[in-house]
This record gives C-alpha cells, sequence and structure tokens, in this order.
C-alpha cells in the first residue's frame, strides 16, 4: 500500500507510504493520493484532513525521478502527470501538513497545498527542480511566492537550495517545529482545533482567503461579500450565534 488512508472520527490521515524511495511520487502514489483526496472531499463525515509521510527521513522527496519524471514528457497530458489535487481541486476543507523530515519538489508542493504546515525539527524543505534541469511542475512557482517573500521564494527557485525547519518558521512556510516524536500528536491537535468552528464557516473562511488572494482588493472584498451572503444563509449561522448567547457549546448541523 503507497498511501495509507484513514478515517477517525472526523479526521481523515494520508501516509504517503514508500519510505524506502522517501515517499517520492511514483504513478500509482499519485493516483492514490488523488482518490483520497476526493472521498475525503465527498464524505460529509470529515472535517479535516492530514498529510504526512511514512518513516523517519522524508515527508516527501517529490516526483519520482526515476519512474515518474523520465516518463513526464511522454505522458504530459494523462492524469498521473497533472494531478488533480495540484489543480483546480475545489477543496475547501482544511489540511495539516506533518512535515516529518524532507519535502522536497513535488513534496513541497504536497506541503503547500495544506492550509496549516508543522515541521519536526528534521525536516527540511526546498525546490531542487532546477539542478534536474526541470521546474516544478505541481504548482510551486506560483504557490511558494504566495507562501513566503518573494526574494526568498526566488532564491529558493532558482537555485534550488534547501532550508531547514528554523528557517521554514522563520520566514512562515511553517507554523510550527516540534520534535519528531510529538508531530503527529501536534499534528491531531490541531486538526481537532479546526473540527471546533463551524466548518461550513472554516470552508467559507478558506474559500474566500484563497480566492481572494488572486484578485485585486477590491475583487476579494467582493468574494468576501459573496461567501459572506452564503454563510449568514446556513441553519449553523444560526446555531453559532444563539449558542453564544445561551452560553453553550454550538452542535453544528453542517447546513
Ligand atoms: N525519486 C526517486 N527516488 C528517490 C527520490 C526521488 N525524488 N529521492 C530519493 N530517492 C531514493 C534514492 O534514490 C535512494 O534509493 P536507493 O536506496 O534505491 O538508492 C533512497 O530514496 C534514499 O535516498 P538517498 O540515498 O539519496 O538519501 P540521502 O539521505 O542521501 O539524500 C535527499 C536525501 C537529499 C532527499 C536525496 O535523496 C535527494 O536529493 N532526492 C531528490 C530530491 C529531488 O530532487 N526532488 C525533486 C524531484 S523533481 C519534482 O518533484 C518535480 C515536480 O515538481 C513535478
Amino acid at each position: 500500500m503507497v498511501l495509507k488512508y484513514t478515517k477517525e472520527g472526523k479526521i481523515a490521515t494520508l501516509t504517503l507510504n514508500r519510505p524506502d524511495a522517501l515517499n517520492a511520487l511514483n504513478i500509482e502514489l499519485i493516483s492514490e493520493i488523488s482518490k483520497a483526496l476526493i472521498d475525503f472531499m465527498r464524505d460529509d463525515n470529515l472535517w479535516v484532513g492530514i498529510i504526512t509521510g511514512a518513516g523517519e527521513k522524508a515527508f516527501c522527496a517529490g516526483a519520482d525521478i526515476k519512474e515518474a519524471l523520465p516518463r513526464l514528457k511522454e505522458f504530459r497530458n494523462l492524469p498521473w502527470a497533472e494531478p488533480p489535487f495540484f489543480r483546480g481541486l475545489k477543496l475547501w476543507k482544511p489540511l495539516v501538513a506533518a512535515v516529518n523530515g524532507h519535502a522536497l519538489g513535488g513534496g513541497l508542493e504536497v506541503a503547500l497545498l495544506c492550509d496549516v504546515r508543522i515541521a519536526s525539527e528534521n525536516a527540511t524543505f526546498g525546490v531542487p527542480e532546477v539542478t534536474l534541469g526541470l521546474i516544478p511542475a505541481w504548482g510551486a512557482t506560483q504557490r511558494l511566492p504566495r507562501a513566503i517573500p518573494t526574494a526568498l521564494a526566488a532564491e529558493m527557485l532558482m537555485t534550488g537550495r534547501m532550508i531547514n525547519a528554523q528557517e521554514a518558521y522563520r520566514i512562515g512556510l511553517v507554523n510550527k517545529v516540534v520534535p519528531l516524536a510529538d508531530l503527529m500528536n501536534s499534528a491531531r491537535q490541531m486538526a481537532e482545533i479546526l473540527c471546533k468552528p463551524g466548518p461550513l464557516a472554516v470552508r467559507a473562511a478558506k474559500k474566500a482567503m484563497l480566492d481572494g488572494l488572486n484578485v485585486s482588493l477590491p475583487q476579494g472584498l467582493e468574494v468576501e461579500k459573496e461567501m459572506t451572503d452564503y454563510i449568514i444563509g446556513t441553519e449553523d449561522f444560526i446555531e453559532g450565534t444563539t449558542a453564544f448567547i445561551e452560553k453553550r457549546k454550538p452542535q453544528w448541523k453542517v447546513r
């Protein structure tokens, strides 16, 4: 099983499971991640996802250089070469990356898909594609400069320089750095925190934020208005405000 996909309560966990190849993304793994994320998106009982890697060395060392990259050109338009989860997947449920080691190339691109990133102390981050005569093909040229200052993104993208967990924390690429032994607990705690607010509101906040990042401020404020119009029409909005006034915990209906 190249991907372990488990569900516990409202939380789904995807564990990239090719530790001998540093969890590199071969065709099978890409396809399994796609299937799991689509299941996660459609399963109404799941509210938050965690993505991590098996073993203590790597979250994911990127596209499989031996299996996938030589076939990139040949199969440019086939689904595995354009994994839907890197482009166009309308997934508004929150994702937490538990980065347990190297997150390089496509591995960093998987982490960049996630909304919150928690790193273990041994984690490294980089986009070494240029050293292979390639560029990041799964989103890093666009998502990295939106996640960290442009000059640092430019340096990483154009030199392939890798950074360690502390530097990643300092530049805001990760939310938190913890000892490797505490990583999954920390990621689960974060996932549980994300399960507490109204789930539709959490998803609306994510959608408003991501849609607004790519447009002008006035257009972004329109996006926010649309999402507000939607959210105030939900039963959960009434429940959340009523629970506050009645000094009790809200019972979310996800409606
Ligand atoms: N693809 C396939 N196999 C990989 C791999 C990858 N991306 N990364 C590591 N491996 C394999 C190694 O070949 C090695 O296998 P063998 O034991 O069979 O030789 C095993 O994993 C362990 O790796 P190393 O011996 O290299 O481990 P290390 O600790 O010495 O180095 C590393 C670790 C710095 C991460 C190094 O493995 C490395 O540089 N890996 C490549 C990282 C990379 O360039 N990623 C970008 C890929 S391109 C991409 O992702 C494109 C895209 O955007 C679509």
